[in-house]
């Protein structure tokens, strides 16, 4: 195995010696995650600036036996995206690709880099009077190349689906330094396995993507959103049944808050005002979209609410009166987050059940975490509209951060993983794998689904060059 000196003379040949870094000051953004939970090292950081020069990078790699962890915008929240301690890897950061490649507005589609932020990719999209609807709250330094690899969900998915459903076409660099690509903008083609999806959702264990198709919509010319008080979850669910009944497409986002979660935010915003009076125990923030005229939306908005009220499923709705109301709002519910992060963290479990299941889930896992954890704080939030909640239990506000993650992390989130598994839902419905829910795979996965996974990895990266120690279990 090449020494760190060696190694960065030969990428520094590849990729220039400003593209190279190794000094412990240039690396350590690279090798610590978002959250600084996760530190490892690298024997080099690889800033890359063209597919060319990834191939070359893997090729030599390859050649020597030196592990590579590829590596976007740096967001991940499971460890997925950072070397281990003592890795012998390098770390391959995308950011150099940033262009934006091409659009054909008449084909739908956006051909870009990997190292596009997701913001880049919106605003491109936008430039062209289209819309690209993957939304997530990293967005302006996550990037499209770390979305697909992740197969990011957000809160856009009720309408327009996963990452996964919202590409064409990717390029990606094989472990030996080989070139896969299929960057075409074509909606039917099939000519055998769809090769591509084996990529994305790989969390970088496969190939390092490094350009893509996208898919564009039409720009919503209208937007209507309210913050709904709901007696509990039941009434939520019920809620997003029938406004999908009588509003269809329009339903964008369905965006379940706990009271807990609405407080954390707003005194981690500075005092921020909630939007409903009365601290309801559990909130949804509601949101069409639509082609149409502004008016007309806010009237289908407008028919579910009161059709809602009718049946008793909605208490109380502040709707958004201009577009700053409804950024307001989104602010709320996106900086949930940061906020959990500022006080040292919760316990996450990013699960998904079925949607009919959700509000008997919430209450059984809400009542087991009580018993493990008593006086802990519901933070419970997130994508409902897919099944989807961010299941977060947060120290009492006097209990230091660290005793009470010490004293409950694995109890508590093997408890309500247990729960999400008995009811046929996933430990980990948009936020991977990475290193903190790898082990855990072993217990949700059959022998068959994890056979075959090694067997995947195995017929792409024989040598387990690419991201080594994530998603696969030790088998
Ligand atoms: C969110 O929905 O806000 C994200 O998935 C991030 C998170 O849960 O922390
Ligand atoms: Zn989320």
């Amino acid at each position: 195995m090449p020494t760190s000196a060696e190694t960065v003379q030969a990428l520094s040949q590849i990729v220039g010696s400003a593209h190279c870094l190794s000094a412990a000051v240039d690396t350590e953004v690279f090798t610590t995650d978002y959250r600084k939970l996760y530190r490892g090292d690298a024997l080099a950081v690889v800033l890359p600036g063209s597919t060319e020069e990834v191939s070359q990078v893997m090729a030599w790699c390859h050649a020597h036996q030196v592990r590579v962890v590829p590596q976007g915008g740096n967001t991940s929240l499971m460890g997925g995206a950072v070397p281990e301690k003592d890795s012998g890897a390098i770390v391959l950061n995308l950011r150099r690709m940033n262009r934006v490649l091409g659009i054909d507005p008449i084909n739908d589609t956006l051909s870009l880099q990997a190292g596009v932020t997701l913001s880049g990719a919106r605003a491109a999209a936008e430039g062209a009077g289209r819309l690209f609807p993957l939304r997530i709250g990293s967005e302006g330094s996550c990037q499209i190349g770390g979305n697909l690899a992740t197969n990011a969900g957000g809160t856009a998915v009720l309408r327009y689906g996963n990452m996964r459903d919202l590409v064409l076409g990717i390029e990606a660099v094989l472990p030996d330094g080989r070139v896969y690509s299929s960057l075409r903008g074509l909606r039917k083609d099939n000519t055998g396995y769809d090769l591509k999806q084996l990529f994305i959702g790989s969390e970088g264990t496969l190939g390092i993507i490094t350009a893509a198709v996208l898919k564009l919509y039409p720009q919503p010319r209208a937007v209507s959103a309210a913050f709904i008080a709901v007696q509990d979850p039941a009434a939520a669910v019920q809620l997003l049944s029938l406004a999908k009944q009588m509003a269809g497409p329009h339903v964008t986002a369905f965006e379940l808050v706990s009271a807990d979660a609405m407080t954390l935010v707003c005194d981690y915003l500075g005092g921020a005002r909630p939007p409903l009076a009365g601290s309801p125990a559990w909130m949804v923030l509601m949101e069409f979209t639509g082609t149409g005229a502004q008016d007309e939306l806010d009237a289908h908005l407008g028919a579910v609410l009161e059709a809602g009220m009718d049946k008793g499923w909605v208490q109380d709705a502040a709707v958004a009166a201009s577009l700053s109301d409804v950024q307001a709002f989104w602010r709320l519910r996106e900086e949930i987050s940061d906020a959990q992060t500022r006080t040292g963290g919760s316990i996450k479990c990013d699960v998904s059940v079925p949607l009919s299941d959700i509000p008997a889930f919430i209450e059984e896992a809400s009542a087991r975490v009580q018993q493990l954890a008593p006086g802990s704080r519901m933070v419970i939030y997130g994508h409902m509209g897919d099944g989807n909640v961010h299941f977060n239990p947060l120290r009492p506000a006097d209990v230091p951060a660290r005793d009470y993650l010490d004293a409950h992390y694995h109890e508590v989130s093997t408890a309500v993983d247990s729960l999400v598994h008995q009811r046929q839902g996933s430990i980990s419905a948009e936020h991977g794998i990475g290193v903190a829910k790898r082990d855990d795979l072993r217990l949700y996965k059959s022998e068959v689904e994890l056979a075959l996974m090694w067997q995947v990895k195995r017929a792409l990266d024989p040598q387990g060059l690419l991201n080594p120690g994530k998603m696969l279990p030790t088998p």
